[in-house]
């Protein structure tokens, strides 16, 4: 494996042959699989998980890791194509990511959306360009409209719990005081269309996923024999559900305008998820977040710290699942998979 940036590059039984290989990790650790191999992250944008298991991941491999946040304790680095540098940034990335890929087996790279432009961010315009000028493994540690890594484990907790495949997956827009991206909603969608379930996207008006995002994830639906409808009737949606997944997104019909988002969303308070939205719900439907979550605005604790949540789980779930990237990205013969 060179590139892990999107779960729609691999086939279905691609991915259930990774979750294999974290699960054989779990059962079987392999402490020296990785020796001798060196990982670089690149984090343009704060993190707990996705920081924190990547490096637990390389040292349980045997492997080592280094991180950069470009402009704390080193140069900040410019993303934009074209820019005039006279500005805070003092290198750009068309220079210092090759640099930093020099040093490393393979590099991870967390760029954000720029929230200003949603074509732009659609095209995933700025890690396009930066991927463009790495030669070495690269994993996506979250881009501008994906996820692969949460979505990776996100499936894995959905197996590890036995979740039939043709269960009904509900993910939920939630409030949020302010504007967040679209990239887990858009990598969720995906992995639970193309897991072969039943998917709807419960949102408010000014919140539908973009139709790139739906298209992308009907045809992954058609392949697996699933299928994804989006609508705003919530009674509608949590009936039969047996997984509601949460998550906040900024407003497609305000993409860069905070002021007309912040608006719309400020009617939208009751989309705070609380245990009275499951009793339409299967007894045992789950509920999954992939945090770092707002108690009290986007999800009540009640739910949160409730038997019915394993974001936990989820959470945990990053490591087994990252480490076997790490494993079929670096172990020998692992590039030629
Ligand atoms: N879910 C997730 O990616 O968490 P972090 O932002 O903390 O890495």
């Amino acid at each position: 494996m060179k590139r892990f940036l999107d779960l729609a590059d691999f086939s279905r039984e691609e991915i259930l042959d990774l979750l294999a290989l974290a699960r054989r990790l779990e059962e079987h650790p392999e402490p020296r699989a990785l020796a001798g191999k060196i990982l670089g992250l690149v984090f343009f944008n704060p993190s707990l998980r996705t920081l924190s298991s990547f490096q637990v991941g390389m040292m349980r491999l045997g492997g080592q890791s280094f991180v950069i946040t470009p402009g704390q304790g080193t140069w900040q680095l410019e993303t934009r194509t074209g820019a005039i540098m006279n500005g805070a940034a003092a290198e750009h990335v068309r220079e210092g990511l090759p640099v930093l890929a020099s040093y490393a087996d393979a590099l991870g790279i967390r760029a954000f959306a720029e929230g200003k432009d949603l074509r732009h961010d659609l095209a995933e315009t700025n890690f396009k360009a930066m991927s463009s000028v790495v030669d070495k493994p690269l994993i996506n540690l979250e881009s501008a409209m994906n996820h692969p890594c949460q979505a990776l484990a996100d499936w894995k907790t959905l197996e590890d719990l036995r979740v039939p495949q043709r269960a009904k997956f509900v993910l939920t827009w939630a409030n949020h005081p302010r504007v967040t991206p679209l990239a887990v909603p858009a990598a969720t969608v995906h992995m639970a269309a193309q897991r072969g379930m039943e998917v709807v996207v419960l949102r408010p008006e000014g919140f539908a996923l973009p139709p790139e995002i739906m298209d992308k994830a009907r045809a992954a639906a058609a392949a697996s024999g699933g299928s994804v409808r989006e609508t705003n009737d919530r009674s509608e949606a949590l009936n039969g559900a047996h997984v509601v997944y949460a998550k906040e997104w900024g407003s497609t019909t305000h993409y860069g305008d905070s002021v007309g988002d912040a608006t719309l969303r400020a009617g939208l308070t009751d989309w705070c998820v609380r245990e009275n939205w499951f009793s339409k719900s299967a007894s045992d439907c789950k509920f999954m977040h992939c945090l770092p979550v707002r108690r009290n605005v986007a999800v009540a604790d009640e739910v949160l710290d409730g038997p019915r949540s394993v974001v936990q789980r989820e959470a945990h779930n990053r490591l087994p699942a990252q480490m076997a990237v790490l494993h079929r990205m670096l172990s020998n013969g692992g590039a030629e998979r």
